[in-house]
């Protein structure tokens, strides 16, 4: 079996102990021969660092080679799989991302309404930065991105590298939600096969497929979402363990109610219910300071005992293989390139008619084969007026947002917030522009 070579770009995320603890786990599918964790910034990752030579010597004493590093010409040699994860700004500035609007009453989030078209404008020449650094020394790597905000990157990659179908975007919500969708009805994810339309964060499953029947479990997880909230604090999944997340997923009750056609992502909550997001928000604390204080903090704590102690094993950091890993989708994905299985998930891609009523060069999320030539997206019926007039108005945001970066253009990005639903108002938008801009002097461009 070929061995590969990974690198993880944004490698002092502190999502990274449980993606290398996931790569550890699935060594047999997916054997590696090395490991590189890149960031840009040396003295964050070097916890990381220290940890995972740990880690890996002792669940993956397989790997010929862990190391980490700021140079990109290290990085970046002979890859087969790049995962890529960065956070431009990291915390700090997702903090003025979800605050800076809630200032003027509108919807505070990381990757949807102003906050995440502020990110995106960070993020978007950082990508761009390092899929060219990537292509430089690995042409032929597949580049597994769920940097966010997710929408604005995949649309970016296509404008500036339309050609390069190894460059796969893809986000986790789908997959968390369905994780809860499998405990209501008692089996796994991989049991059934969703099928889904709309963009990223901005989408609905229209059917879930029993693997082994054919029969449509989607009725079924509407049926249960109708009857109340069913989420409760303290289960082991990645999301549901923390309160604010619980309410997220417990929401989609209230929104299945509303719209009972198809099962909502749970996202459509800040476009759907922009009034309501905003009452109950608290415009001094937000998801970045639960972030801070709480996950990143535990984690970096946590690495820095695991280093004084030298060990995971036998002490209290100890693995725990029952223990469901949440980034295992990432792996499953490159399993499915690098063995061609043609597995279905679901990716940002272009939609090429796939929806026959939406423009072709939308980027649309979407159920697809994905194997070693790439993507293959399932066609789907057209969308009915509703979804397809929201979808049309969201990607006339994302493109314009992309357009503005590219063309430094100030007025397409006040065009941008204007369409966005979380904004409407012009004199809104103009002033959280200005804020936006000021805040964010350090990363954008100047727009004329
Ligand atoms: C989900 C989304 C991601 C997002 C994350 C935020 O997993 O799919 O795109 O980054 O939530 O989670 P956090 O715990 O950082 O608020
Ligand atoms: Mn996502």
């Amino acid at each position: 079996m070929k061995k590969y070579n990974v690198v993880i770009v944004g490698g002092g995320s502190h999502r990274n102990p449980d993606l290398m603890a996931m790569l550890a786990s699935k060594k047999d599918v997916f054997p590696l021969k090395r490991v590189v964790l890149y960031d840009n910034e040396a003295e964050r990752q070097e916890i990381m660092g220290q940890y995972g030579e740990i880690l890996m010597r002792e669940y993956y004493p397989e790997l010929e080679e862990f190391i980490y590093t700021t140079d990109p010409d290290v990085a970046f040699k002979d890859v087969d799989f790049a995962l890529m994860q960065i956070r431009a700004g990291r915390l700090p500035m997702r903090e003025k991302d979800e605050k800076i609007p809630l200032v003027h009453g509108c919807v505070g989030q990381e990757t949807c309404g102003a906050g995440g078209f502020a990110y995106g404008l960070r993020s978007v020449p950082a990508i761009i930065e390092l899929v060219k650094q990537i292509r430089k020394h690995s042409p032929e790597a597949w580049i597994l991105n769920y940097s966010n905000p997710a929408a604005i990157v995949a649309e970016a990659t296509k404008r500036i590298f339309p050609d390069d179908y190894r460059i796969l975007n893809i986000c986790d919500m789908p997959i968390a939600i369905m994780d809860a969708y499998a405990k209501l009805l008692g089996c796994q994810r991989k049991d059934f096969e969703p099928r889904y339309f709309g963009l990223n964060h901005f989408g609905w499953f229209t059917h879930l497929y029993d693997k082994k029947t054919g029969a449509d479990l989607m009725p079924s997880v509407r049926e249960q979402l109708m009857a109340g909230e069913i989420f409760k604090k303290g289960s082991e999944d990645e999301h549901v363990r923390e309160k604010s997340w619980v309410d997220t997923y417990n929401f989609m009750s209230t929104m299945v109610k509303d719209f009972p056609e198809y099962l909502p992502n749970t996202y459509l909550k800040y476009y759907l219910y922009p009034r309501h997001v905003v009452e109950e928000s608290d415009p001094n604390y937000t998801r970045a300071n639960e972030v801070m204080d709480g996950k990143e903090k535990d984690t970096y704590n946590m690495m820095k005992e695991v280093i004084k102690l030298g060990a995971l094993k036998g002490t209290k950091y100890e693995l725990d293989p029952n223990r469901g890993v949440h980034a295992t989708y990432i792996v499953d994905l490159a399993t499915s390139i690098a063995n061609n299985t043609n597995d279905i998930f679901l990716i940002i891609t272009k939609n090429r008619g796939c929806i026959p009523n939406l423009d072709s060069e939308m980027m649309v999320e979407v159920a697809c084969r994905v194997g070693a030539n790439g993507v293959e997206p399932l066609a789907m019926d057209p969308v009915d007026t509703f979804y397809k007039g929201l979808l049309e108005n969201q990607y006339a945001y994302e493109k314009l947002t992309v357009d503005g970066f590219l063309e430094c253009n100030k007025l397409k990005l006040l065009q941008a917030l204007v369409l966005n639903r979380t904004v409407v108002d012009t004199d809104l938008a103009k002033v959280i522009l200005d804020d936006l801009i000021e805040a964010n002097k350090a990363f954008w461009p100047e727009f004329k």
